[in-house]
């Protein structure tokens, strides 16, 4: 089985710190590394770690950061043949900023090659998709390439998750339609829906509210507070994992990835959606994205020694 990942790649320079900074205020840093990242190279790689192939189709520089991550992501067995690279602007970075106490995370991204995916990488993306199950998409390159990929994989009926992140003001009326599974964090949920959410009700309210616009499912995930999900046909309530985390980059890559992996598989949506929350809480316990996702092995292990949180109604 395998999956098609249409997406950024970046290199990540990461700091970790004792406390995030305030606008205008100035931390020290206590680590830095520079690990390979980006939303589509992290989903990439976590369906490889979990059993299945990846076709990567995106872009990065022609530029020492865009050869390090095309290796690297050979080296775990991904399919790169799809990803070009750029001779006139620099591969994608991600300033990203640790807080070692909570896990929690701040990042910029400078989209760089990134920003230039679009109809140039159609052909290379219908190769991709021959055969597969299932199309990844992010909101790390440009949304007019993210609505045009959608569009295709539809035409060849290839089942399209979207992670709309980082979130747009609004995603194109049309997206919804072509999307089987939205998966928007909290505050991707809020920006889209156009509401603060506080509460797990507040949560449901919004993945209805996007689903209504055509999405197949919306789920919201929450991070220790679980996942919800609205599929059109009523709400499943998605339990957290708990865990010590130690570095929350990748959990919502790892998500996507194992909720692909899990359908594909030919599991329910419920259990699928297990398998993206367990993913994503061993995400958290290790530092670094790529460095986090887990292999199958680890994943069945964790699973079958951890049980969910509570018992959710699904
Ligand atoms: O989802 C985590 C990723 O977001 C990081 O690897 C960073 O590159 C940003 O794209």
């Amino acid at each position: 089985m395998s999956m098609c990942i249409f997406g950024s790649l970046n290199m990540d320079l990461v700091i970790r710190t004792l406390q995030l900074p305030l606008p205008g205020e100035t931390v020290q840093g206590r680590e830095f590394e520079t690990i390979p990242g980006g939303k589509g190279a992290n989903q990439a790689i976590a369906v490889q770690r979990l059993g299945h192939s990846a076709h990567m189709v995106g872009r990065v520089g022609d530029d020492p950061h865009g050869q390090e991550l095309v290796a690297h992501l050979a080296r775990e067995g991904v399919e790169v043949s799809g990803i070009s690279a750029s001779p006139l602007i620099p591969t994608g970075v991600a300033m990203v900023i640790v807080d070692e106490a909570s896990g929690d995370n701040q990042i910029v991204v400078f989209a760089g090659a990134n920003s230039l995916v679009g109809a140039g990488d159609l052909d290379q993306l219908r190769t991709g998709l021959a055969g597969v199950d299932m199309l990844l998409l992010q909101m790390e390159i440009p949304m007019p390439a993210v609505v045009a990929a959608a569009r295709l994989a539809k035409e060849m009926g290839v089942k399209v998750i979207l992670d709309p992140a980082p979130a747009p003001v609004a995603l194109p009326d049309e997206l919804y339609g072509l999307v089987d599974i939205l998966t928007p964090n909290q505050t991707e949920a809020s920006r889209l829906a156009g509401f603060n959410i506080n509460t797990p009700t507040g949560a449901q309210r919004a993945a209805e509210k996007l689903q209504r616009l055509g999405a197949g499912a919306v789920v919201v995930t929450l991070g220790e507070a679980g996942a919800c999900c609205a599929t059109g046909d009523g709400v499943l309530q998605i339990p957290p994992f708990s865990v010590l985390g130690i570095d929350a980059t990748g959990a919502g890559d790892a998500f996507n990835a194992a909720l692909a992996v899990g359908l594909a598989e030919g599991n329910s949506l419920y259990e699928s959606l297990i398998w993206g929350s367990a993913s994503g809480a061993l995400t958290v316990t290790k530092a670094g994205a790529q460095n986090g996702l887990p292999t199958r092995g680890e994943l069945e292990e964790f699973m079958s020694t951890h049980v969910a949180d509570d018992t959710a109604s699904h």
